[in-house]
């Protein structure tokens, strides 16, 4: 339990701590990575050269102390990078190393004004804050375990089958390689790819939703060849031209709590996707088609033209295992208009068409797609209770994209 003068000492210096946020976290991982460079085997080095993780923990770590004396309110935020932190395999033992080199980084960064008084409140603060990861991570590397077929860690998988599915997206179907089933998931959900790339020091982690519905067999995650200059596009890239059926990579279990809700089985639902972000969405559409093909559902996705455009064929056959599903294809420049129901961007008058206040919605997408797609939906009358919504790299407070 903390007292309340430490919880009144990190109140009252957490909007200090917040308007110097990124200068503390850039000079955090600095450090950090100079005394633990075998933590750069962990993180994304795309994030860190674009200062995005940075963003993303400082908001956190003062969100965290602004509610110290209430922890609970966090739960569902702690549970979303919980998600995140055990697909990356963060062990106990990582949090005193964060816990060091922030809490240096704050004395380094407000010199004389870190009082030892406000260090020690600051340093009582995050062990509080670090416990509750801990516990929440460690309950969710019991669940991913105990599952039939279920693994805590990182295993190898063998690249099945590799199928192109556009010009810029491509599946990977990944099969346990010591010849096990694979564990259940949630559609919607996603796991942790860790790749050795040849002339590189560290290993690289990403992120990729699960692209179809479960089965026992294969995970499948379709990935976008990202250009090769960006640095984010190192894994993908290397994914697209180097990695062979027959390869094999490190997989982490399912993760994450954007899933399909399947519990109003008979509540209308729209899958709403901008470029690849069509992937979860694929899952929980073939899911919905298998389990549920009475479910009410629209299937709505935006992107750039044909030749860049996956799944066309898939989804038109999904559509006809649904009693009510309806398919909307918008492109920004279509060679060929009679092909897609709308060309331009995605709208009001587009959305409304397919979805009223009733309906429950799944978003995905890059993030200005995501911001025009969310405003709608509220224009529209949806509750936010009915709009979920997963954006890809660090989660950022979507008012700052
Ligand atoms: C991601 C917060 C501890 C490693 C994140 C994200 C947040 C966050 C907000 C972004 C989540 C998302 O992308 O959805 C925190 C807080 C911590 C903490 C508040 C302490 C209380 C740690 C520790 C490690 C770690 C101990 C391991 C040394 C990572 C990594 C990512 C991440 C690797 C993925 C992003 C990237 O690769 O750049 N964390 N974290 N975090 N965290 Fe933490």
């Amino acid at each position: 339990m903390l007292s309340q003068k430490t919880i009144d000492i990190v109140k009252s210096t957490a909007p200090v701590l917040e308007v110097k946020g990124t200068e503390i976290t850039s000079v955090f991982y600095k450090n950090m990575f100079a005394s633990h460079p075998e933590l750069l085997d962990i993180f994304n080095h795309a994030n860190q050269k674009r200062g995005r993780q940075q963003t993303a923990l400082a908001n956190t770590v003062y969100a965290a102390a602004k509610h110290i004396d209430q922890l609970e309110a966090l739960l569902p935020a702690v549970k979303q990078i919980a998600h995140k932190h055990r697909s990356l395999g963060i062990k106990p033992e990582h949090y005193p190393i964060v816990g060091e080199h922030l809490l240096g980084a704050i004395k380094e960064v407000l010199g004389d004004a870190a009082t030892d008084e406000i260090i020690g409140a600051w340093a009582d603060a995050y062990g509080v804050i670090a416990g509750v990861f801990i516990d929440v991570e460690e309950q969710m590397y019991v669940e991913a375990e105990s599952k039939e077929a279920g693994f805590r860690d990182f295993k190898p998988f063998v690249v099945a089958k590799k199928v192109k599915e556009s010009d810029v997206i491509t599946s990977f179907y990944l099969k346990p390689q010591d010849g096990e089933k694979v564990p259940s998931y949630n559609p919607g959900q996603y796991i942790s790819v860790r790749v050795t790339i040849p002339g590189q020091k560290n290993t690289h982690i990403r992120q990729y939703s699960l692209s179809s519905a479960y089965n026992e067999e294969y995970f499948r995650i379709s990935v976008k060849k990202e250009a090769e200059m960006d640095p984010n596009g190192i894994v993908s890239v290397f994914l697209h031209e180097e990695v062979q059926e027959g390869s094999v990579i490190e997989v982490s279990a399912p993760a994450g709590d954007f899933f399909l809700n399947q519990e109003n089985r008979e509540g209308k639902v729209a899958l709403i996707s901008g470029g690849v972000g069509i992937t979860p969405m694929m899952s929980m559409l073939e899911t919905i088609a298998e389990e549920t093909p009475e479910r009410p559902a629209a299937f709505i996705h935006a992107s750039k033209n044909e030749n860049v455009q996956a799944f066309r064929k898939d989804i038109d056959g999904l559509m006809d295992k649904l009693e009510n599903g309806k398919a909307c294809y918008i492109l920004e420049n279509p060679a060929n208009v009679s092909l897609c129901h709308f060309s331009g961007y995605v709208n009001k008058e587009i959305l409304s068409t397919y979805v009223d206040s009733e309906t429950e919605c799944y978003v995905c997408g890059p993030a200005p797609f995501m911001k025009a797609v969310i405003m709608t939906l509220k224009e529209i009358g949806l509750p936010e209770d009915k709009i979920n919504f997963e954006f890809f790299g660090p989660a950022m407070d979507l008012s700052t994209v």
